[in-house]
């Protein structure tokens, strides 16, 4: 039996059954952009609110790390690339640090306003990141990932699937001087690359795989298609 815990006291709660009506329950618009260094998410993620808004929409978008005043802070530390000898597990904890106060903060009050959330890149980084880059252990991530989250969990994800070369060389177009991320090994962003691809395979319904070697346009139709079955757009 459920028991809810009130003032410190267990009382039974009462299990309710859903009744006909809401039997049928709506697509939580919480989408995640996800992929390797240059895959052109941030790109696909603006174009994406641009569309829902047309579509009027009410559109959130958002980032990992960061989001919040606390998580850029977190962000600023983590992408320095001074920062060389950053403990791998003190990066994952700094990692996480942002994400509950994002989730807390931002993405759960505007899920509840009804918002479409568009969070560039989310928990799926992570086991890419700090358990395929990095090799933490998979299990420890999971389970403090799991109740940072408090269980939120993206009812979509895009997965922009790119060769890592092929991404670095596009960054490095970008960006001034290169992130803390971005000047790891070849080797580093190969693993990332894998770890997103086997979640997409152990959850492919959640985790679409959108090619990315295209031009922005031709990659946002794709994008586009993806959106606009899931949530029923035109
Ligand atoms: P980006 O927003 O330019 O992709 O940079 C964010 C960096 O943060 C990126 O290099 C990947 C890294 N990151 C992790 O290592 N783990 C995570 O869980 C998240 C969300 C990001």
């Amino acid at each position: 039996m459920l028991m809810a815990i009130r003032g410190g006291k267990c009382r039974p709660r009462a299990v309710r059954k859903p009744s006909s009506d809401l039997v049928y329950a709506p697509p939580v618009p919480f989408v995640t952009f996800e992929g390797v260094e240059g895959s052109g998410k941030t790109t696909q993620l603006a174009l994406a609110a641009e569309r829902l808004r047309a579509a009027g929409k009410t559109v959130r978008t958002t980032r990992e790390p960061g989001g919040t005043p606390i998580g850029e802070r977190i962000r600023a530390v983590l992408l320095d690339a001074a920062h060389a000898e950053l403990d791998p597990m003190a990066e994952w904890l700094l990692v996480e640090a942002a994400r509950r106060q994002h989730v807390r903060d931002v993405v759960r009050p505007a899920l509840a306003d009804g918002a479409f959330v568009l969070c560039d890149r989310f928990t799926d980084s992570t086991e890419a990141y700090q358990v395929a880059g990095r090799g933490l252990d998979a299990a420890m991530v999971e389970g403090l990932d799991g109740r940072v989250r408090g269980g939120l969990a993206p009812d979509l994800t895009l997965l922009y699937d790119l060769d890592p070369r092929e991404g670095l060389v596009r960054a490095q177009g970008r960006d001034a001087s290169p992130g803390r991320f971005e000047s790891a090994a070849l080797e580093f962003h190969e693993r990332v690359r894998s770890g997103f691809l086997a979640a997409a395979r152990r959850e492919p319904k959640r985790i679409a795989v959108v090619p990315a070697q295209g031009g922005a346009d031709a990659v946002f139709a794709l994008t586009w298609r993806v959106l606009s079955e899931r949530f029923g757009l035109s």
